[in-house]
């Protein structure tokens, strides 16, 4: 999507340097400052200090990183290490396992003398994969909002609520949630979007600067004011990312997406999941016992970043001396508080049937 109508991706290859190239996101929205991966430790931090974030892209550069290990080293031995070394830098989205175990699979047969161009290739491959996932959920998506605008009695625009950043830069490009939104506003339908701003790290503010720049009207709240608009008809769908979605349909996302999702069913508020198919873990049942939950470092509960007057990123601490702080990272999302599973190949149902007759091939 665009910055300061410039197009950019959230990874790209530089081919002149031949490395890997990310827009570091802790310093967004008020820095947009670019990074080269160029170590594995580097892809690790990368990835567990959320320089990179989003499922979907956490998955597209630990596929680069792979590629990395194979330009070092093409051995079986080092397909492995690089597997667990990246695999264990965030527990709970499982596009981060899908890419890993993708590449494994398609190296191991080759020859080690071509298995750091094969990676490479891979890479891309999958970078650009996800890149047409999320177009055609936004294609799909449109259609939903079209049906809700026609509906309108008013002039009134279709309101929809997100959490967190399912945008473009926690994906290649066009973002899930996003996805439908940028597709709707581009063919003229009137929306607007309630951005949460999803503490503890406010990744609603990378949503609102990608619809910012896109154009699309929107209004940035606080995560506790959902149930409130949706009491008083201000919302007319919610569509979330998710980091990792069970056979079943049970959707794991950012923390605080549940309690979005049991206030829509409340006052019977449309709530979809955008769900790109590599986030599907064919392999669980109950999202609930089964998914393991990040619980991330407490300075992002009791500090919180900004911009300060004077224009400088600052942290400061928000909470007492000395209160002990916890800090699950995502929450799940029981089937039945979601009305559909909007994917790259049409909307399913949330239950194992309607996931099962849309992706038959891994049943
Ligand atoms: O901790 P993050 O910022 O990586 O969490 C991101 C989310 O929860 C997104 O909603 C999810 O990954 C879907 S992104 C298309």
């Amino acid at each position: 999507m665009k910055v300061d109508g410039k197009h950019f991706r959230s990874l790209w290859w530089n081919h002149d340097a031949g490395v890997l190239e990310i827009i570091d996101q802790r310093w967004l929205p008020h820095d947009m400052r670019i990074q080269q991966v160029g170590t594995m430790q580097d892809f690790a931090n990368a990835i567990r200090e959320m320089r990179v974030r989003g499922a979907p892209l956490i998955g597209a550069t630990a596929a680069y990183g792979m590629a990395l290990a194979m330009a070092e080293n093409p051995s079986n031995d080092n397909i492995e290490k690089a597997w667990a070394f990246l695999e264990e830098t965030r527990p709970t989205a499982i596009n981060l396992r899908w890419a890993l175990d993708r590449c494994r699979l398609h190296l191991q047969p080759i020859n080690e003398s071509e298995r750091a161009q094969a990676a490479l290739t891979l890479a891309h491959e999958i970078a650009d994969e996800d890149v047409e996932i999320n177009r055609n959920i936004g294609i799909n998506g449109l259609e939903i909002i079209r049906d809700l605008a026609a509906n309108k009695t008013t002039d009134e625009p279709v309101n929809i609520l997100t959490h967190c950043n399912a945008g473009w830069l926690a994906t290649v490009d066009w973002g899930t949630a996003t996805s439908p939104m940028f597709h709707a506003h581009d063919a003229g339908i009137n929306i607007h979007v309630w951005v949460d701003e999803t503490r503890p790290r406010n990744q609603g503010a990378l949503t609102a600067w990608e619809l910012l720049s896109h154009g699309v009207p929107h209004t940035y709240i606080t995560d506790n004011a959902g149930g409130h608009l949706m009491q008083h008809g201000m919302v007319d769908m919610v569509i979330v990312g998710t980091d990792r979605t069970t056979r079943t349909g049970d959707v794991c996302n950012k923390i605080g997406t549940y309690l979005k999702a049991l206030a829509a069913k409340d006052n019977n508020v449309p709530f979809y999941v955008a769900l790109p198919s590599p986030t599907i873990d064919w392999t669980v049942s109950d999202g609930i016992t089964e998914i393991p939950i990040e619980q991330r470092n407490v300075d992002e509960i009791t500090h919180i970043q900004g911009k300060t007057n004077s224009g400088t990123i600052e942290s400061v601490q928000v909470s007492p001396d000395g209160s002990p702080a916890g800090n699950p990272a995502f929450d799940v999302t029981p089937k039945h508080l979601v009305t559909g599973l909007i994917t790259e190949r049409g909307v399913s149902a949330a239950s194992a049937e309607g996931l099962a007759d849309m992706f038959p091939e891994f049943q």
